[in-house]
């Protein structure tokens, strides 16, 4: 089993929030991991940790054998680029523009070919084919959320950092969205980690980390 996550001790504090207090994991690679925790218990915190986006006060992190906080900035973009897609707990898309152009922003930043059979899949996938040409703003909180969730996917990263990303969904979406990472995990052989407070999505995970006061408090794995 190829280890693709890998934290030592991380902790962040924040003034008086103790958001991680020493949070070590290992996470391998093609696996459905869920995180589990209560609001507050420091996903986020954690997420954004292991996408280079906040730096641990303490600690290490390794995603595919490297430490990311060791890279040099722009080694670390381009790592970022290839390897992570990350899906924000409040989506960060741009409102105005459509479905589409939002989930090929990240190509379009490196002027890449788009690979167009690859759209097509994900847009299907993930029922918004019908949606690609809408503005955002005029879209389902729903909607979206399988919006964000193409644009993490659309580079092919290896590792998918999924805040709350049913968060939004009615039980037949929440239900769509679970099997649809369980599908593209296989076909493309992702990692896919889910911060989540619902234990009955994270109990479809392969891995389950609980996360409580920003400690550690389970880490098991149901195969
Ligand atoms: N930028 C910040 N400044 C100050 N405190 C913060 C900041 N970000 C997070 N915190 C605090 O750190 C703790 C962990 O927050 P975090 O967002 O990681 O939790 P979470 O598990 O993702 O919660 P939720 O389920 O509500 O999204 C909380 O007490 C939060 O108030
Ligand atoms: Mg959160």
């Amino acid at each position: 089993m190829r280890t693709i996550v890998k934290t030592e001790n991380v902790k962040k504090f924040y003034e008086q929030t103790k958001a991680l207090q020493g949070v070590s994991i290992t996470v391998h690679a093609n696996d459905f991991i869920a995180v589990l925790g209560k609001s507050g218990s420091g996903k986020t915190t954690l997420f954004h940790i292991l996408d280079g986006l906040i730096q641990p006060d303490e600690g290490s992190v390794c995603i595919t054998g490297k430490d990311i906080f060791r890279m040099k900035k722009r080694e670390f973009i381009e790592f970022r680029r290839t390897h992570i897609g990350y899906v924000f707990q409040d989506f960060k898309l741009i409102s105005e523009f459509s479905a589409v152009d939002n989930i090929l922003f990240p190509v379009d930043l490196d002027h890449e070919k788009v690979d167009e059979f690859y759209l097509e899949l994900l847009l299907k996938e993930l029922d918004i084919y019908h949606l690609k040409d809408r503005i955002v703003k005029t879209m389902s909180g729903g909607e979206k959320q399988r919006v964000a969730i193409a644009r993490a996917l659309i580079n092919k990263p290896e590792l998918v950092l999924a805040d709350e990303p049913t968060g939004n969904l009615d039980s037949y979406n929440t239900e769509m969205v679970l099997n649809l990472f369980v599908r593209l995990k296989k076909m493309f052989s992702l990692t896919v980690m889910i911060a989540t407070h619902d234990y009955a999505v994270a109990k479809r995970a392969d891995h389950l980390i609980v996360l409580q006061d920003g400690k550690v408090q389970r880490d098991v794995y149901d195969k």
